[in-house]
């Protein structure tokens, strides 16, 4: 069986972020499968210029030349989602705008006071301005969820009704994928 590759967006570069913690947990979800191959995406690592920023330098223009060019190698993706102010973080918007997502399933693991709920809705429908298709099962690690991870006391795989929110998720990323990858190249 073709494995559909995934890529799992970092979508906060807060120093202390908490993004890490779900980026990694769902990689290793996925890890466990053997129908996705999962890669991890750090916005850290993709340092790019607002979108048409008039001074932009040439090494962000480059780097979001690189973003988009990695994102065409992928048929699905994983978002963290931070909420900031009832809204996705500005980075991971930027990105978003920066990127190309055009037949392609997108799900969502927000954290926060609720679960991240605000800011992963306010991502799908950012997302079907982008031509993407937001899968129904969103994963929301609530609030004394995540404490317990800031403080060490458990890990994110320690909540089976995560794994299971997460594994839903990939279950509907890759029927929609594979769908959408066979009309893609049809
Ligand atoms: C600028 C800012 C705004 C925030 N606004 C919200 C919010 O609207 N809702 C919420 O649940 N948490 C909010 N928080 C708390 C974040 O959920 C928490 O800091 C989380 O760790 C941020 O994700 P990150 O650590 O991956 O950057 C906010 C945090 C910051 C820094």
């Amino acid at each position: 069986m073709t494995k559909l590759k995934v890529g799992i967006i970092v979508g906060s570069t807060r120093i202390g972020r908490f993004a890490e913690f779900p980026a990694k947990w769902v990689a290793e979800v996925a890890g466990k499968r053997d129908d996705v191959e999962v890669e991890i995406l750090d916005l850290a690592d993709y340092p790019m210029a607002f979108f048409g920023e008039e001074r932009a330098t040439t090494a962000q223009t480059e780097t979001a030349e690189r973003w988009k060019k990695k994102l065409r190698e992928l048929d699905a993706y994983v978002f963290t989602v931070a909420e900031y102010n009832h809204g996705p973080t500005a980075v991971l918007k930027n990105a978003i705008d920066l990127g190309e997502f055009i037949h392609k399933p997108v799900g969502f693991v927000g954290y926060g006071g609720v679960g991240g709920a605000r800011a992963i809705e306010h991502l799908r429908v950012i997302f079907v301005e982008m031509s993407a298709a937001s899968v129904k099962t969103g994963v929301h690690i609530s609030f004394p969820e995540y404490l317990t991870v800031v403080k060490g006391e458990k890990s994110l795989s320690d909540y089976t009704h995560l794994n299971e929110a997460a594994n839903a998720q990939l279950d509907q990323l890759v029927w929609w994928g594979n769908a959408l990858k066979a009309a893609r190249t049809a």
